[in-house]
């Protein structure tokens, strides 16, 4: 990657199959469930465009129809609203993509691994360095610039590719892929090894990998080349294991706070969250908060 080139296009892949939010996913994809009043995807797009990305590629498989639709001109609503007066309402819909952003749909068609999944954006995004967002990991930084807008500032400036990290306590290496970096500097290092959800007693750190990265395209030819790691699924990871052998890839503490949206509680406490920080609901969510502790009995700790 040279040091001038920009982040342009962003890869979303959706095409998981959210078995833990079963049977809600049998019909809508766990990428279209609303925090407050935007789902998620929406959140990692605005994201995506905040660090200056004008090409959005969302890899999605044949049940997904829903996430091309959400961001679709819907003419038959616009009329309406316009007609009724509406004019808020018709802004949020319209403002759902800026006029300068594309988007794009490839199909996942079976369900392989996020590595595969990054794979099929291959023909898209060529030979460029470029994003990816997992949106069920949402990442929130209230008044300063989005994580992935942070990550684009490195690469560029670096040339190197990024990948979002977080502390994650000891006992829980074993859910995520965990980075070894030689020397970090409170923010950032480069990546001397990745490990895929290693036991505590094996993980290097508590450095955890989320679901932010920026690429070399190179990462295409070894993603192709990758034999299915753990769960039988081409893992992005073991891609990446082979990407610190030919090229740098740092680490990046991100400011910002992480939802792990992709589990119960993840979404309900960004739900809260965005709630409570939503003016004309923080006052009726509170109550409404301290209403289901008090009527459920449940104490405070
Ligand atoms: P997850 O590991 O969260 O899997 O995928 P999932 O299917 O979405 O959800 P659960 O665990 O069954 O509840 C991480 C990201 O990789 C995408 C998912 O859509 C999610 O954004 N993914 C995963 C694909 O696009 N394709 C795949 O084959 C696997």
């Amino acid at each position: 990657m040279s040091n001038t080139q920009r982040i342009r296009k962003a890869v979303f892949p959706v095409a998981g199959l959210g078995t833990r939010f079963l049977p809600a996913t049998k019909t809508v994809p766990k990428e279209m469930m609303p925090i407050v009043d935007r789902p998620l995807i929406q959140y990692a797009v605005d994201e995506a465009i905040d660090a200056g990305c004008d090409t959005l590629i969302f890899v999605t498989n044949r049940y997904k129809h829903s996430v091309a639709d959400y961001f679709d001109k819907a003419y038959e609503l616009e009329q309406k609203l316009e007609k009724a007066g509406k004019t808020k309402q018709l802004e949020l819909v319209r403002e759902v993509l800026p006029p300068h952003v594309r988007a794009v749909f490839v199909t996942q068609a079976e369900a392989l691994g996020l590595g595969h999944a990054v794979l099929c954006a291959k023909p898209i995004v060529g030979d460029e360095p470029f994003a990816v967002i997992l949106p069920d990991d949402l990442i929130w930084n209230r008044n300063g610039p989005s994580a992935l807008k942070q990550m684009a500032d490195l690469a560029e400036s670096s040339g190197n590719s990024v990948i979002a990290v977080e502390d994650v306590p000891h006992e829980m290496t074993g859910s995520y892929g965990i980075v070894d970096v030689a020397s970090f500097d409170e923010r950032h290092g480069r990546i001397d090894a990745i490990v895929e959800k290693p036991k505590p007693e094996d993980a290097p750190s508590d450095l955890a990998v989320v679901g932010r990265y920026i690429l070399d395209s190179r990462i295409f030819d070894l993603l192709e080349n990758q034999k299915p790691g753990a769960g039988g699924e081409i893992q992005l990871t073991d891609a990446i294991a082979e990407l610190l052998k030919i090229k740098d890839v740092e680490a990046y503490r991100f400011f910002g706070t992480r939802f792990d949206c992709g589990s119960h509680l993840g979404l309900i406490e960004a739900i809260i969250r965005f709630a409570l920080d939503n003016e004309s609901l923080t006052e009726g969510a509170r109550d409404a908060m301290v209403r289901a502790l008090d009527e459920l009995g449940v104490q405070e700790r």
